[in-house]
This record gives structure tokens, sequence and C-alpha cells, in this order.
């Protein structure tokens, strides 16, 4: 599973191989440029889920609920749930939390939406957690992320993301579990992994978290282009004829002149 905000990015990502696509809450970090997730909305949310879904065919289609869309539970999660199927054409929804959002899980699915659940670091709980930091490192910790999980399981989630915790903690869980683990920072003993696609391509600028993997470097490859079209556009030499439309008139003698271009070239002329 990858995350895709954005038809071109979606229709890529599908063509190169990924099972999943998830229209994660990221994009409020990535595409938004803010420093949390906090601030997305479902709104806007459903506008990328829609993008992304127009461009693909075969993946299943998770859409990220945001920050505020279900933690209070009720009518309003399912409502919010059920807008990312029928508005944004998604197959699922992700929700964070455990034990205490097991409820709104149970509720959601028996209107026959399937739900991937999501526990360890969850971003949307940032400053609960004192930062963006790795969870389960206790034992203390490590017992109520499993507790999370299963509680997540038992409300009948169809899959889970296991997000920032020990290697060793994502494998208990997983043996665990009926349900696929899809893990992102939380090592191989996964049933899936998941990452940003703008992490996984080397997009963002900076040093890379830990447990992202760059397979490109796509904003090193951005700068250099970029800087090659600026360069070319200065030097004349974008564009030549190979990306023009009739660079020659086809017989400049019978070319009619355009009103005030005679004048305009006396100008150009003797500005030299
Ligand atoms: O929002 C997101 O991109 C996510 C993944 C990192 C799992 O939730």
């Amino acid at each position: 599973m990858v995350t895709a905000y954005d038809a071109t990015f979606a229709r890529m990502l599908e063509e190169g191989g990924a099972d999943a696509l998830l229209v994660g809450d990221s994009l409020g970090m990535v595409v938004q440029g803010h420093d949390s997730t906090l601030p997305v909305t479902v709104d806007e949310t459903l506008y990328h889920c829609r993008a992304v879904a127009r461009g693909t065919t075969r993946a299943h289609l998770v859409g990220d609920m945001p920050f505020m869309s279900y933690q209070l539970g009720g009518d309003d999660a399912l409502r919010n749930a059920g807008r990312f199927l029928a508005e944004g054409g998604m197959h699922a929804v992700k929700l964070e939390g455990g034990t205490d959002v097991a409820p709104t899980i149970r509720r959601i699915v028996s209107a026959g939406i399937p739900v991937m659940g999501h526990v360890g670091l969850t971003p949307q709980s940032v400053h609960a957690m004192g930062g963006f930091r790795v969870q389960g490192k206790t034992s203390d910790q490590a017992r109520r992320v499993l507790a999370d999980a299963c509680a997540v399981a038992k409300a009948g989630a169809y899959a889970i993301v296991l997000e920032g915790i020990p290697a060793w903690l994502a494998g208990r869980i997983r043996d665990a579990l009926d349900i696929p683990t899809i893990g992102i920072g939380a090592g191989p003993d996964c049933d899936g992994q998941v990452l940003v696609c703008y992490d996984l391509l080397g997009l963002s600028a900076g040093k890379p978290p830990r447990f992202v993997k760059q397979y490109e470097e796509f904003h090193a490859r951005g700068l250099e282009a970029m800087r090659r079209f600026r360069d070319e556009v200065r030097e004349g030499a974008f564009p030549t004829e190979a990306h023009s439309y009739g660079l020659r008139a086809p017989d400049s003698d019978k070319v009619v002149d355009l009103p005030g271009a005679r004048e305009a070239r006396r100008r150009r002329s003797a500005r030299g």
C-alpha cells in the first residue's frame, strides 16, 4: 500500500503494482504544507479521494478519516464515513485509535463500510504523544498497543496499520490477529507495508526518517529539470522548431501583417 493524493500519481502507482492506495491525511503535511495532519478537513480529503478514484481502475482505495471527523462517534462518524464511499469513490475508510474508537468502528462496519484500523504512533494524537514518537517501547505501552490492536480487530476492522512501534511488537500483534497487519516504521514482521508516496519517491526535501526507504530521488531530479528549463529558456535553446507550431510562415511575402505589428517590430529593433 502507498499513499496517493491525485490522479496522475495514483495512475503511476497503480501501474507500478500498488495493491492498495491510501488517500492519507498525511496530505496535510506533504501537499498542504502543514506541520501536522490536524488541520485537514473531510471536504479537502474527499477532493483528493475523487481525484485518486478517477486515476485508478484496479487498486483497493482507502480514505483516511481526518481529525475530528469520527472522534465524536455516533451518527457524525457514520455520516462522514459514508461520504468517503458515496462521494469520494473509496472502497473503505481508515481511522486511528484503539479501544476508544472500537465502538465507532463497530457502528461503521455494521453499516456495510469496511474499516481499516491504525494503532501505535497515531499522528492525529501527536500532542497527546508528545511528538511523533515510537510507541510501545516499555512493556506497559506495548501491552496497551496490543490491546488496542485486538479491540480494533474485534470491532470488525478488516485490516490494521501498525505505525511507529518496535518490530518485535508488530510481530506479536500479527500473530495475535486474524486480520492483515500493514506496517509503517514497524519492521518486517507485518503482512504488508505502507509508505507515503512522496517519501518512497524521494520527493520531500531533507533527511527522511529512519523507517523510510527512498527508492528514487525525485526532489533532486526535479531541481535539475527545473534548472535546465530555466537555462534553456534564457539561452533561447527552448523552444526549438520541434516544440513549436508553425515557426516559419508558409510564404512570408503573403502573410498579412497584423494591426500594430509593423510598429511593434520597429520599436523592438530600436531597442536592440
Ligand atoms: O496519512 C497517512 O499517510 C497514513 C499512513 C502513513 C499510514 O496514515
